[in-house]
């Protein structure tokens, strides 16, 4: 007698623990020493969580061990709610607030509440996988809208408009973006707002690389900029703060007054299933949005991600037959390759050649739906002279290679 997974799994992937990350874990296991540039995980390349968030946690343990509300701990909350006002967001309460395990889980949360079979939901492509596979997981239809690299990688307008049909029901955005880096104008925003505020579509906003954006650029959030539409903004302190590991989000849900109570109770149905979030976290929550000055020292010229962003670009550019577009954020760049100079058909292929050749894990377009085999990310994560030495590389394994 076998055992086999659920249908629902039929469409989910997760290409950025896929095959060329199987790959890269058996050398590993061989005694290889794999440079690993596949997951934005900033605590493995040293990165420390600040002082405050320490000691926050330290000090106060035992406020922490019994379970907290099914929304979250009040403090967290209040100061998420702080924080979504300096951030332009209008009429929240405290009431709209949900501390979740992770903006993962919240994801999860988001669309099986939200959704209903036979829905669409219009994703970014290139995508981070988790809107897609949660969306498929939701009993809903993941359509892509292309986000275009000629245009700083921001939406298509026209793109999204085409796939708009009457099923449709949210548009996600993931501002700063995975797996592009880059940071979405005002001028779009207000166009995607248009256009769900025109089809009655809910905007789904990851915000989660909000606080880690560079050259003194600002970010925005989609909620600061409509009263009408239904927005839910995800947020969280995995990244900004060096604390995946915590699994510590948020959501606020925001848009007009009285329209959207049913859909509150359905996250409160779903968030009370699991009784809580994990307490210990959200001791962090306060004394980490009072505490922006230690992301920002990493954002700035002789900070680490400034750094490492600037050792990146400047190696990638200097190899012939890739092109990019520099991050505005976060850690991630998704070069083109020019795939007729090097006879690229398969891009999985590709990024196991350059691990097989230089020990280095790249994820293939293709872990962000990407359809063309001529992307790949990179997470520049490691510090400044071993993040060079693996584009050098990457520059060296091209000058010959030819897939076959
Ligand atoms: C766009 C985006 N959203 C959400 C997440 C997951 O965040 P969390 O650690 O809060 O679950 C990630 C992690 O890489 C991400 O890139």
């Amino acid at each position: 007698m076998s055992f086999f997974r659920s249908d629902k799994l039929e469409n989910v992937h997760s290409d950025i623990r896929g095959p060329v990350f199987s790959e890269a874990m058996k050398m590993t296991a061989a005694g290889i020493n794999v440079l690993r540039l596949n997951s934005g995980n900033p605590p493995i390349f040293g990165f420390k969580t600040p002082e405050s968030i320490r000691s926050a946690i330290m000090d106060h343990l035992d406020t922490a061990l019994g379970y907290c509300d099914v929304k979250g701990m009040p403090d967290a909350r209040e100061a998420i709610l702080k924080y979504d006002l300096s951030k332009g967001m209008r009429d929240v309460t405290l009431d709209q607030i949900f501390i979740g395990n992770g903006v993962s889980e919240l994801v999860s949360i988001i669309t099986t509440a939200a959704l209903n079979r036979g829905d669409e939901v219009l994703i970014p492509c290139p995508d981070y996988s988790l809107w897609t596979n949660a969306t498929w997981i939701a009993g809903a239809k993941p359509v892509h809208y292309i986000c275009d690299e000629q245009s700083h990688w921001f939406p298509d307008i026209a793109d999204i408009r085409k796939k708009i049909t009457p099923n449709t029901r949210a548009i996600v955005l993931i501002n700063p973006n995975n797996p592009t880096g880059v940071l979405y104008s005002k001028d779009i925003l207000e166009q995607i707002i248009a256009v769900a505020r025109e089809h009655n579509l809910m905007i789904f906003s990851d915000e989660i690389y909000d606080r880690l954006v560079m050259d003194g650029k600002k970010h925005i959030s989609t909620a600061s900029l409509t009263d009408d539409v239904l927005v839910i903004t995800t947020n969280g302190l995995s990244k900004s703060h060096v604390a995946c590991g915590f699994r510590c989000g948020w959501m606020t849900v925001t848009g007009p007054k009285g329209q959207y109570d049913d859909l509150l109770d359905g996250f409160f149905q779903l968030c009370s299933m699991r009784i809580c979030a994990n307490a210990i976290m959200q001791l962090a929550i306060p004394a980490a949005l009072s505490d922006p000055e230690s992301t920002q020292a990493m954002l700035v010229p002789g900070g680490r991600l400034y750094e490492q962003r600037e050792a990146t670009c400047r190696e990638l550019s200097k190899i012939p037959g890739i092109s990019f577009v520099k991050n505005d954020a976060c850690f991630y760049v998704f070069p083109k390759l020019d795939v007729k100079r090097f006879n690229i058909t398969n891009d999985e292929q590709f990024a196991m050649d350059y691990l097989h050749s230089k020990h280095v894990m790249i994820i293939p377009g293709r872990g962000f739906s990407w359809p063309q085999p001529d992307h790949f990310r990179i997470v520049m994560l490691p510090d400044k002279d071993k993040i060079a030495k693996a584009i050098s590389d990457l520059g060296d394994f091209l000058s010959t290679y030819q897939q076959a």
